[in-house]
């Protein structure tokens, strides 16, 4: 009923002739059946018009990042409103490298989400424990925390355009990936809260994908996993293995 989803964070990687050759050798010659999967990529915001204007029409455009603030004079920041207006549909929001090195708290998260939301953009919403939470049994109060912030702000409507990416921070670009089991614990965790704080709607719509190192190697298996509906990649998304990655997703369970 879900349908999955592959988002490919490309970060700040790339020059422009890599994401041009990216495009061309990988990104534009992906194959899947649109009616079970959704791909989504996500360059920086200066290669996004040459994307936009070059990239196949099954692949849909993110951003990876929004302002806070809305469209005026906050030098620096793309709002909302432009990314609206630019025709991207998909936000990357609460990514922990944005927790981490840009100082963003639940709160900015939950406040940016709904930003978003509120111009209709469609939202990966970013959760994850660090290793010191999961080593002291924390995970699962990090995660309550994080996802409580974005319900503040949101109306329940507003759910169905939140796919929610579970990303462990010690997985992300560590070459450590969550077991599988590992994985649907916590994301059988996140199913749970969206029954008992959103409602059934979300609980069964929400799709809820994972990322922290996937690769080629271990997404079949990953996606095995009866909570798990799709990737959010890294690394692996900026080389050729992105498609075997979104293979194993158009395969399935
Ligand atoms: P890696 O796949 O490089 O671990 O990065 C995951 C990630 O942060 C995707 O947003």
């Amino acid at each position: 009923m879900r349908r999955y989803f592959v988002g490919g964070n490309w970060k700040c990687n790339n020059t422009l002739a890599q994401t041009q050759s990216l495009i061309n050798s990988v990104i534009n010659k992906l194959v899947f059946d649109t009616n079970k999967i959704e791909v989504a990529v996500a360059p920086i915001f200066l290669h996004l018009p040459w994307v936009q204007a070059n990239i196949q029409k099954n692949v849909q455009l993110a951003i990876q990042n929004s302002s806070l603030t809305k469209m005026g004079a906050y030098t620096g920041e793309i709002s909302v409103e432009q990314v609206k207006d630019f025709g991207i549909p998909w936000v990357i929001l609460g990514h922990s490298e944005r927790r981490q090195f840009y100082g963003e708290t639940n709160e900015i998260v939950g406040k940016k989400t709904r930003l978003a939301l509120d111009q209709q953009l469609s939202v990966m919403a970013c959760v994850g424990e660090k290793l010191a939470d999961r080593e002291s049994g924390q995970t699962t109060n990090v995660i309550q925390a994080q996802l409580a912030a974005i319900k503040k702000e949101l109306t329940i409507e507003q759910w169905s355009k939140v796919v929610v990416a579970y990303e462990p921070v010690w997985a992300i670009g560590t070459g450590k990936t969550a077991s599988p089991e590992q994985a649907q614990e916590v994301h059988a965790f996140i199913r749970g809260w969206l029954k008992s704080q959103i409602g059934t709607q979300a609980e069964q719509a929400t799709r809820i994908i994972y990322g922290g190192s996937v690769t080629e190697k271990n997404a079949a298996d990953l996606i095995k996993q009866p909570d798990l509906d799709g990737f959010l990649v890294g690394g692996a998304a900026l080389k050729p293995a992105f498609a075997d990655i979104v293979a194993a997703a158009n395969k399935g369970r």
